[in-house]
């Protein structure tokens, strides 16, 4: 029984399911690194308080270090009798090189050290997520470019509504892609306090220098409160809302690429390398890759709601239904990294049919606002304008043409003031390039945004 840290005060041992169910150590084994750096830092500071010896400094770092060469080689035994990683590598330390190992613990709780190595651990993963965003940001970027001028309907109600570019249409999602990059980073910013020293809740006895931790461990400083440190959560609920506003945004891109690989449309077709084929109907090729991304979202969003749910309503400090924290953020931001990392190499292979993307920009009437336009400028008020147009609408339906078709005769019986001069004008060419103003949709605006962009990433990469 004593073989638990905190076997002390117990007098049976622990149930044998309860053990199994009560461990995190399947979830919180990834965060070794985390947990080894924070007992670095945390010796360090015991041993420069005067609190440790350098002699038991000494073994405890270099028993650090073998332990961290024992995990990374495979050969480190987790247990669940030991809970997590936190006891996990303790109790080897111990092993290994005797009592130094039990003074590690001075001046420190497991409620102080798993809010720290939580924050670590996600502070690194949250680069990691940005570094994946960045480079589909870059894969769009150059797309745009490309498409710059390739032209397709636009759509309201997924109904065609007016000619865009294809640039614009990908940088609309390189400017979601940003301010989710900006959501991830803002966490980060508020994540970065050190809560090492706050102990179980209340500080602790000895006279630590939390400065210090904060600093060795790359935090901007010491959390404020104690109490707050231990029972904050918020790191992980920012992270988690973060990531399922950016699984949103994917699974609008994928909801996109899923239609417009459709026979239906013929937009686009996505490379086989990241499609896959029917067992029984042998057409088939099913874009699987954003068919999963889209569905991640919902896991994703799930983990937003579970951990709001745990915490809410939690008394202070540290209550054991935090354990569940991990599970919930670590499966979202591995589940998001996945999918960020599938449409950074997915997308470069994406092949455009830009005929078909252009004819289906010039069929449904997609120039009806542009003809309104030009009735505005003759002089007529914008919503005879509109009324017009629409019954020209209404006559090229009946007579199974375009607006561009309509003739001087079908003009003038709909209404004196449009010509065929007017009709005549009507391009989607025309449509795109006469938006051209700042967050417009013609070439221009594209190019001169791509251009934009290709500065801010390569600023950031630099
Ligand atoms: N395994 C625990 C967790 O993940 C570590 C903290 C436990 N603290 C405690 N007092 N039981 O939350």
């Amino acid at each position: 029984m004593s073989e638990k840290p905190w076997g002390g005060r117990f007098e049976s041992p622990t149930n044998e399911f309860v053990e199994a169910f009560n461990a995190s150590i399947d979830v919180d084994a990834r965060m070794y690194a985390e947990d080894i750096a924070g007992s670095r830092a945390h010796a360090r500071m015991l041993c420069q308080q005067g609190i440790l010896s350098q002699e038991d400094l000494d073994a405890i770092l270099s028993g650090l270090d073998e332990i961290s060469g024992e995990i990374e080689r495979g050969e480190f035994e987790f247990t669940i009798a030991l809970e997590d990683v936190h006891m996990n590598i303790e109790s080897r330390l111990t092993a290994r090189i005797g009592d130094a190992g039990k003074r590690l613990h001075t001046a420190r709780s497991r409620n102080d050290q798993v809010a720290t190595d939580t924050r670590l651990y996600l502070r690194g993963r949250t680069d990691t997520i940005v570094a994946h965003l960045r480079k589909v940001q870059r894969v769009l970027v150059e797309l745009a470019d490309r498409h710059a001028d390739t032209i397709m309907p636009g759509f309201t109600h997924l109904q065609t509504a007016q000619p865009v570019t294809l640039g614009h249409h990908l940088l609309a999602y390189v400017e979601m892609f940003e301010r989710d990059a900006g959501r991830f980073l803002d966490a980060r910013t508020r994540m970065n306090r050190c809560p090492l020293g706050s102990a179980a809740l209340a500080g602790t006895t000895f006279a630590i220098d939390r400065e210090m931790t904060a600093a060795e461990l790359g935090f901007d400083g010491p959390t404020a409160n104690s109490l707050d440190a231990v029972s904050d959560r918020d790191f992980i609920m920012e992270l988690l809302a973060a990531a399922s506003i950016c699984a949103v945004h994917l699974s609008r891109l994928s909801e996109e690429l899923i239609l417009w690989m459709s026979a239906q449309f013929r937009f686009i077709d996505l490379p086989d390398a990241f499609c896959t084929g029917s067992s029984i109907m042998p057409q088939k090729k099913n874009p699987d890759m954003p068919e999963l991304v889209r569905g991640k979202a919902g896991r994703i969003i799930g983990g937003l709601v579970a951990m709001l749910i745990t915490v809410k309503g939690l008394p202070l400090a540290y209550n054991k239904d935090m354990q569940e924290d991990k599970g919930a953020v670590f499966d979202a931001l591995d589940n998001l990294q996945g999918s960020l990392r599938v449409f950074g190499d997915m997308l470069p292979g994406m092949r455009v049919n830009t005929e078909i993307m252009h004819k289906a920009a010039a069929s449904g009437f997609a120039t009806a606002t542009d003809l309104a336009d030009a009735l505005v400028r003759a002089g007529v008020p914008f919503r005879e304008a509109h009324e017009i147009v629409g019954k020209s609408v209404a006559y090229c339906i009946r007579e199974a043409i375009e607006l561009h078709m309509m003739d001087a005769g079908a003009c003038a019986a709909i209404d004196p003031r449009l010509t065929a001069a007017m009709v005549g004008a009507l391009s989607v060419e025309s449509c795109v390039s006469a938006r051209n103003h700042i967050g417009g949709t013609a070439p221009a605006q594209v190019r001169a945004q791509v251009s934009a962009w290709q500065n801010r990433l390569e600023q950031l990469n630099a």
